[in-house]
């Protein structure tokens, strides 16, 4: 059947309901109480076309998805296959790396393969469409979901968004799923870092930071767009016209579904946009919104406002037609239930190869921020006093953890007793808690690190202390842990933290006292061998921050792309004061660690820095490049990062920005020359006319091992 056959073939009010969308719990039971119950208990759907609404979300299990279509599909008269759609934001059933950590790797086809790996699972479990990638882009650590972004720059976050995409989609073969590009737009601007709060910037600052990477999903080929709970110039996304239809669809020529989040239709009465659902069901559908998620607006009020002429039947059309179409491509009209298969997801879904790539991520996507030189342990240490409230917990997989089982995920004494067996020795010495004050086991944890080699510390949060709704106003390391971690340290110097967190913190004092510092993120399923084989580098470090890291949260927001003001504070005088600058009286400006950092334990060289010509023409492209060499003692991986500072234009311009990175792996003595391409593309802005456009004159290029690089040549565009 096609689309524009089903369609033809539909009523209004199967149109209508085939624009809503239910939780699959909805289906589970067929005596029809959760529909009633739960989050359905508010969407007062009309029980006839129940089973007749498009698409469901919220789903794990081949089994589950089996049941609930089979149940939809008997309840339902026009058998208009559903499809299910889930929250794979950093793993189906492995997880691998919060996002924000594999953005780190800078690495395109490692977040490609893992998007990969998570389809083929999640293909397996009955789902078509993944809730992902997030692109939003960041610049304040109190808020949540910087664990399921790639961080402050529009052109990393957008080259992981095209991986991502292309991860997920492939050739939209059985073990591929449609992905759902979110939250469009702007959802990680909310003041405070508070979810779900005020977005407000200047149209210029919207185009040139914020949707650069929803754009790279879209010319990626992403199947869907999310629209976000937040603002936009006033009015919520879920109801913004000039958003969705004028730039999304009209500009950017996207002609594929785009899904409410969560209930955000209703939101805008909340927000204060919308008298009621009716209007919430007409802002929505004026801005070409398609599907509506858990809430009843359109399923209410739809056909009413039809009646009234305020809106057309052709409007509802291209809706449904536009699902349509995605089903189509899914080939759910030929097989409902598409790719499930209840034996092969229990073979493959957390089996050792998919093990093993989540562990390739975990491995890649940890930063090493900084080491006095204990780093790497050797694997014939005495004694390892492994100690912290991270160190044997499961609960380190990350807050999207969806399919993810704890029971599965490798803890830290794992990973090391696979590696040095007995002789680790596990102590708690406090408890997880932000605000815990039980220092009861610190005594226990200090007996023991006065009895080991050496002591490994397992800091940081707990998985659920970021993610949505889980924002916080002091990023501090409790100072429980610090206690613990300075108790140690009286009895033993050979101290290692190693970090779990959803977020950048502000741990200047533990950049202070801990000899040395490797950040894990949320590491995932296989959490626990990639800790330790760092630790003991059978892997090497190679990870760079893609969010700065502040020195206290006072700095915050602070950000490497940062205009330079017309009284900046020089570098030079960082830990100086120099009244009358952009600058505080009581702190420097730079952070803790700043965009594009990332220790090795080799050392890498880089030398020959070249430039093709001074002078550019606008049809022309230079290169830059520049020789880099593995000058220590291990074969390892490095991202050297490649950006551009145009030094005068008709707005003011960012005091450098990522215009390329390239992720090496270099033998112990190997050399390899890097190159990047400079086109005119890459030189263009929003300027004072709101024109995207490249302006004559001075560009500086930079390329180096993180964003603090010299400029090192420039040129004149012409
Ligand atoms: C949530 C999130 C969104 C997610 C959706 C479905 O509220 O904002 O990212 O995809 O609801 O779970």
């Amino acid at each position: 059947m096609k689309a524009q056959e089903i369609l033809n073939g539909m009523t209004l009010d199967e149109k209508i309901y085939h624009l809503v969308q239910m939780t699959t719990m909805t289906y589970l039971k067929t005596d029809g109480t959760n529909i009633v119950t739960g989050p359905n208990s508010r969407m007062q759907l009309d029980k006839e076309y129940i089973y007749e609404v498009g698409t469901l979300l919220n789903l794990v299990g081949a089994q589950t998805m089996i049941d609930a279509l089979t149940n939809f599909l008997n309840g339902s008269k026009k058998k208009v296959t559903p499809v299910f759609m889930q929250d794979v934001i950093h793993g189906h059933r492995t997880l691998y790396p919060i996002n924000l950590g594999v953005a780190a790797s800078f690495n395109r086809e490692l977040a490609h393969d893992l998007a990969a790996m998570a389809a083929k699972e999640a293909s397996l479990d009955g789902v078509s469409v993944a809730f992902a990638p997030m692109v939003d882009l960041v610049r304040d650590p109190r808020w949540g979901r910087v664990m399921e972004s790639s961080g402050e720059d529009p052109y990393l976050n957008g080259e992981m968004a095209a991986a991502t995409v292309k991860g997920f989609q492939g050739d939209m073969g059985k073990y591929n799923i449609a992905a759902c590009v979110k939250h469009y737009a702007a959802y990680g601007g909310a003041e405070a870092g508070r979810d779900y709060n005020t977005v407000d910037m200047s149209e210029r600052t919207l185009r040139q930071y914020y949707l650069p990477p929803y754009k790279a999903a879209v010319d990626a080929g992403v199947k869907m767009v999310m629209t976000a709970f937040n603002i936009v110039d006033g009015v919520p996304c879920s109801g913004n016209k000039w958003l969705v239809k004028d730039i999304l669809r009209d500009e950017w020529g996207f002609d594929g579904v785009v899904i409410s989040d969560y209930s955000a239709f209703e939101e805008m009465i909340d927000h204060g946009n919308c008298q009621d659902r009716k209007e919430c069901a007409y802002l929505a559908m004026e801005a070409t919104e398609d599907i509506e998620m858990m809430s009843p607006c359109y399923a209410l009020y739809l056909k009413e406002l039809i009646n009234e002429g305020k809106i057309t039947i052709k409007q509802v059309d291209d809706a449904v037609l536009r699902i349509l179409k995605l089903k189509e491509e899914l080939g759910v009209f030929e097989n409902p239930y598409r790719s499930v298969n209840v034996e092969e997801a229990a073979r493959v879904q957390v089996g050792p190869e998919h093990r093993a790539l989540a562990r390739c991520g975990a491995e890649e996507s940890a930063v090493l921020l900084k080491n006095n030189g204990i780093l790497p342990l050797s694997k014939d240490v005495k004694s390892v006093a492994l100690i912290g409230p991270n160190a044997n917990t499961g609960e380190i997989h990350g807050s999207w953890h969806c399919g993810g089982k704890i029971d599965e995920t490798i803890t830290v004494l794992e990973g090391f007793k696979n590696i040095i067996g007995d002789r680790v020795k596990y102590a708690k010495g406090c408890d997880i808690l932000y605000n815990s004050t039980d220092e009861s086991m610190i005594d226990e944890a200090v007996k023991l690190a006065s009895e080991c080699e050496v002591c490994v510390l397992c800091l940081g949060e707990h998985q659920e202390y970021s993610g949505e709704g889980n924002c916080r106003a002091n990023i501090e390391l409790p100072e429980v842990q610090y206690k613990l971690l300075e108790k140690v340290l009286e009895v033993n110097k050979n101290v290692v933290v190693a970090l779990f967190a959803g977020r950048p913190l502000a741990i200047s004092k533990l950049d202070e006292l801990a000899p040395a510092i490797l950040d894990m993120w949320m590491p995932g399923t296989e959490a626990g061998n990639a800790c330790a084989n760092l630790i003991f580098a059978n892997a090497i470090p190679s990870g760079k921050i893609t969010m700065t890291f502040p020195r206290e949260l006072g700095q915050v927001p602070i950000y490497y792309n940062a205009y330079r003001t017309g009284r900046p504070k020089l570098e030079e005088d960082d830990f100086n004061r120099v009244r009358f600058t952009s600058s505080y009286l009581d702190m420097p400006n730079s952070p803790l660690y700043p965009f594009g950092y990332g220790l090795s334990y080799t050392d890498f060289e880089y030398s020959d820095f070249k430039l093709s010509a001074s002078k550019m023409k606008r049809d022309e492209t230079l290169v830059a490049s520049v020789k880099v060499k593995n000058v220590g003692k291990y074969k390892a991986k490095e991202a050297v990062q490649f950006y551009i500072r145009d030094v005068v234009g008709s707005v003011v311009r960012p005091m450098k920005e990522l215009k390329g990175f390239e992720k090496i792996e270099l033998d112990i003595g190997e050399e390899k020359t890097v190159e990047f391409t400079i086109t005119e593309d890459m030189l263009k802005f929003w300027n004072k006319d709101m024109d995207f456009v490249a302006e004559n004159g001075k560009f500086e290029v930079f390329i180096g091992k993180d964003s603090r690089c010299k400029p090192y040549a420039s040129f004149e565009l012409v």
